[in-house]
């Protein structure tokens, strides 16, 4: 049967990478989280000063983006990839509160977005057979991709979920403050003057405010059966 190119954009937090991980296992296809390329760069930002200081400079970043080397590598434990910086395994460094207030302000840095739309083009021109999740995947990264998502969801659900995720990981935040978050980057992200997140024209909405995950992994699965069956 042939592969396909599978696109999944959406707001933040409403379980896009659940959703695709599992969908590109059931399929037998790789899965991409392009939010996590982001979120080491804005990682990286951090570590070296050129973020969330006094003096705070992008401009340092942008120079230092060469020497920025992003990789997914497979984990045999939780049998998904995790994600490494210039070699460093950062898979749960990048998840924290700290890395999502400032990862929307570095994705609207257009040779940030340069450098890693150009890696996310290139991993879908080697082989087909891929589910992508991020916010501009069917509109600018994969424009032809027969099969596209965009999920979306109210803010305090996302909210709820993300709260529940950060307590797990042992994080010490505020319900109000992930709110907040959720809310600041929507912004951003659906403002923001290169790529913003918009759904692209031929996606299919999916607001799985009040879906569990079996359900909506069972319709778009069933979904994407139907693309690839017509290929
Ligand atoms: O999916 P996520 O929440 O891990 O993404 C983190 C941030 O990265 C999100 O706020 C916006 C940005 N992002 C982007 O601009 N383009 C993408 N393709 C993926 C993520």
């Amino acid at each position: 049967m042939q592969k396909i190119i599978i696109a999944i954009d959406g707001y933040s937090s409403t379980g896009k990478s659940t959703v695709a991980k599992r969908l590109a296992k059931a399929l037998g296809y790789s899965y991409v989280d392009t939010g996590a390329m982001y979120r080491a760069v804005t990682y990286y930002g951090l570590k070296n000063g050129f973020i969330g200081t006094d003096k705070g400079n992008l401009r340092a970043l942008i120079e230092d983006l060469p020497k920025i080397e992003l990789k997914f590598r497979p984990n045999s434990e939780s049998g998904q990839s995790d994600m490494y910086l210039n070699g460093e395994n950062v898979e749960n460094a990048i998840r924290t509160l700290e890395v999502s207030k400032y990862v929307s302000k570095v994705s609207t840095v257009e040779a940030v977005r340069r450098k890693l739309v150009d890696m996310q083009k290139k991993m879908g021109s080697e082989k087909k057979g891929i589910v992508m999740d991020g916010r501009d995947i069917g509109t600018v990264v994969f424009p032809n991709a027969e099969f596209k998502i965009f999920m979306t969801a109210s803010p305090e659900k996302r909210a709820q979920r993300r709260y529940k995720e950060l307590l797990d990981r042992g994080e010490q935040v505020t319900f109000e403050d992930v709110l907040k978050n959720v809310r600041e980057r929507d912004h951003i992200d659906a403002t923001r003057k290169i790529s913003p997140l918009q759904k692209a024209e031929d996606a299919i909405v999916f607001d799985n405010s009040d879906m569990g995950l079996e359900e909506q992994f069972e319709r778009i699965h069933d979904f994407a059966l139907r693309v690839i069956g017509k290929q």
